[in-house]
């Protein structure tokens, strides 16, 4: 069982421009994401944060929506956040505020053996890693960069550095496997 940071992510690090939009990813259509389906099915559980879900409300749920799909996990997911915000119905949503390492190990109980999926944003994984929970970030590179933005990991992970796992090559998107050291605290 593995606890995973998946995400793709600008050329300069970043997972969403200033105003939460992934336009920046959407215009390759379905391409970074070739692998996705095969990572997802060894997910048995997930947590993002707050500004994550409601992406995923007014991106694909809410009438209108502009990538209208119903929820897209059948695993549970945890949504960390300090508000009341509506859940979607028939989808497994629990929401959770403060310490991740409670939330991790409930999760790690449902997983049942499969991996756990931090989807972001950046400063949520950074507190699984705070934790000493993070064990792998996999980030497919789009070419392309914003300049400002939401980050993809804002903490300094230098001594020991990551082990690079693997690379993968997705049209023009260049995929990162690296393992983090569970010793390593800031
Ligand atoms: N490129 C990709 O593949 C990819 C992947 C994932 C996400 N994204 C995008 O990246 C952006 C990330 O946004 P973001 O940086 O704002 O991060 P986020 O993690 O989605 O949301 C941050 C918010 O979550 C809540 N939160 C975080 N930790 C918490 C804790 N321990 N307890 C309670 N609440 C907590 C807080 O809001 P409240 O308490 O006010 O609710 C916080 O402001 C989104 O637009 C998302 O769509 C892109």
């Amino acid at each position: 069982m593995t606890t995973q940071y998946y995400t793709a992510t600008t050329l300069d690090g970043f997972i969403a421009d200033p105003h939460h939009s992934l336009d920046w990813l959407f215009q390759f259509g379905e391409e970074a994401t070739e692998d996705f389906p095969a990572f997802l099915e060894q997910v048995g559980a997930l947590a993002m944060g707050s500004s994550t879900y409601e992406w995923v409300l007014d991106h694909l749920i809410r009438p209108g929506a502009d990538h209208a799909q119903p929820w897209p996990y059948t695993q549970p997911a945890w949504i960390f956040t300090t508000r009341k915000l509506e859940t979607v119905p028939g989808a497994d949503i629990r929401f959770v505020h403060g310490d991740v390492a409670p939330v991790h190990e409930a999760m790690v109980k449902t997983a049942a053996g499969r991996n756990v999926w931090i989807v972001g944003g950046g400063e949520l994984v950074g507190q699984f890693h705070d934790r000493g929970l993070l064990d792998e970030i996999i980030v497919t590179i789009a070419p392309v960069t914003l300049g400002a933005g939401k980050p993809l990991l804002p903490r300094a992970i230098t001594t020991p550095p990551m082990r690079l796992l693997g690379t993968q090559v997705y049209g023009p998107f260049a995929q990162l496997r690296y393992a983090v050291d569970k010793a390593h605290r800031e």
